[in-house]
């Protein structure tokens, strides 16, 4: 009797708590809507620059600020030499927990002048940003600041949310040289803790992953989505559908023209194993392929290369094999800083771009090998009205480039890409086109 009764009294209280937690879950509910999955920046590209440029706002009171992205660099600068007023600005002290996980080696101890200000502090951890177009690089004040993003659904933009405390670092005027016109800084895109995506994932609690899908055209956006997908495309095509995934290696060198001493490299490498033109592989030297201890070799992919950049030798080998596959086909006066280019009206063209044998970057072990496919679209370049050129530049010869194939811009315009640093992954879909979309085609209407 007794027991019976006891059970029936834990039966009644465990249904209370379970109305009570549902109430309550309900009341909260109601007060806050479900946080986003997802954040997205627009792309464009620079007319004179083919720099990829976005804005993004910042500061209390909130200002634009035009940024080039650099996909492998490490962290978001800018200019605050420039009237950079903001009243939630904070410098990061020496020594602090984010001054630590930016593997800085430097503090700023005291400033010269007279009057302390953004960029000026006294004893602020100090980092080295990086320029790679002029390919040079000062010193700056590590800082925090409010940062306010664009949600989105995955479909269209939706509300902006702020968050505080996103790192980044405070550099001189003189840094901007070689950005395009009216760009502050650049928006590091790199894999580390100091990078946007991490910042971003952290401050927004979104998991830290990010897509990128770069569009050819000077006129239209193309998207960057930090977080999950689904990344839907007119006509309300989820493009994360056609994701094919190989593994993002480790560089335990930094690969960035300025690093202090023990720093990886932020950049994103994946394994790139043979090259295959028309399904016929590529003789080259795999040594140059891997990445060595002292982070040489491997393979890269960059935002700030316009074109793939190859290792001599293997610039040399694919380039033979591809005019080889189209011994046909009669070459035209080559036209800089390309070497093997074709009248357009002599290849034909197809669904993916202009009618020429596909390369094919086979990726991975022996287990899971998987191959990303470059289709004319995104191996031939329009040089003017009639030309078309392989767009492959040589990179200079063995290790002189340090990374030994560096995917371009060209090549993933119109591919969408999906860093996903938490899994440690690339995700990949090859050209868009096939799926008879493009990057330019996320619908950038708000939708409250
Ligand atoms: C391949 O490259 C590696 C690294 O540069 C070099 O040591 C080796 O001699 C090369 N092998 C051949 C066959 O050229
Ligand atoms: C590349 O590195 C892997 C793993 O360390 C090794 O098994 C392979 O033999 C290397 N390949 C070449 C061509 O050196
Ligand atoms: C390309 O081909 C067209 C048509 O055959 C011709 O008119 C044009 O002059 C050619 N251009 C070049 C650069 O060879
Ligand atoms: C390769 O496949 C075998 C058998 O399925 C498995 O035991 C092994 O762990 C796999 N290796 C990798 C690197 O995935
Ligand atoms: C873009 O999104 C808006 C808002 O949801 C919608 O009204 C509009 O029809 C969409 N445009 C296209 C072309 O689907």
């Amino acid at each position: 009797m007794n027991s019976l009764r006891l059970i029936m009294i834990s039966k009644i209280n465990s249904l209370s708590l379970f109305l009570s937690l549902l109430l309550l879950f309900s009341l909260s509910s109601a007060k806050t809507p479900p946080r986003p999955r997802a954040f997205l920046l627009p792309v464009t590209k620079d007319v004179v620059t083919k720099q990829l440029i976005t804005t993004i706002s910042q500061r209390t009171p909130l200002v634009p600020v035009k940024l080039t992205i650099d996909l492998g660099q490490r962290f978001l600068w800018l200019d605050c030499g420039n009237g950079y007023v903001s009243s939630s600005y904070k410098p990061v002290p020496c020594g602090s927990i984010p001054c630590k996980r930016s593997l800085s080696h430097d503090c700023a101890e005291t400033c010269l002048d007279p009057q302390a200000s953004p960029g000026c502090n006294h004893n602020t951890c100090s980092h080295i940003p990086y320029n790679p177009f002029s390919r040079t690089s000062t010193g700056g004040e590590l800082a925090q600041d409010v940062l306010s993003l664009q949600s989105t659904d995955g479909l269209n933009p939706r509300k902006y949310l702020s968050a505080n405390g996103v790192v980044f670092d405070c550099a001189p005027k003189p840094l901007l040289e070689g950005l395009a016109k009216s760009v502050e800084g650049i928006l590091g895109l790199g894999n580390g803790y100091v990078g946007f995506p991490t910042q971003l994932a952290n401050a927004f609690r979104v998991p830290r992953k990010f897509a990128i899908c770069l569009t050819s055209s000077t006129t239209s956006r193309g998207v960057i989505f930090f977080g999950d997908s689904p990344y839907v495309f007119l006509s309300g095509m989820d493009v994360s559908k056609r994701l094919v995934y190989t593994p993002l290696l480790k560089n335990p060198v930094s690969t960035s023209g300025s690093y202090f001493e023990g720093e990886p490299s932020t950049d994103y490498f994946i394994g790139v194993t043979s090259i295959k033109i028309n399904g016929n592989v590529v003789p080259i030297n795999t040594t140059l392929l891997n990445i060595t201890k002292d982070g040489k070799g491997g393979t890269k992919i960059s935002t700030v290369d316009p074109y793939t950049k190859l290792e001599t030798s293997i610039y040399n080998a694919l380039t033979k094999a591809f005019v080889k596959s189209l011994s046909k086909v009669p070459r035209v006066k080559p036209v800089a800083p390309f070497e093997v280019c074709y009248n357009r009206t002599s290849l034909g063209s197809t669904r993916v771009g202009p009618g020429v044998p596909p390369i094919e970057l086979v990726l991975g072990n022996k287990n899971a090998t998987t191959s990303w496919t470059i289709w004319g679209v995104n191996s031939m370049v329009a040089v003017n009205n009639d030309v078309l050129c392989l767009g492959f530049v040589d990179g200079g010869v063995e290790f002189e480039p340090t990374t030994s194939i560096v995917i371009g811009a060209h090549q993933i315009e119109d591919n969408l890409l999906q860093f996903d640093i938490a899994n440690k992954r690339l995700g990949f879909t090859s050209s868009l086109l096939f799926g008879q979309t493009t990057c330019a085609n996320f619908n950038f209407t708000s939708k409250p």
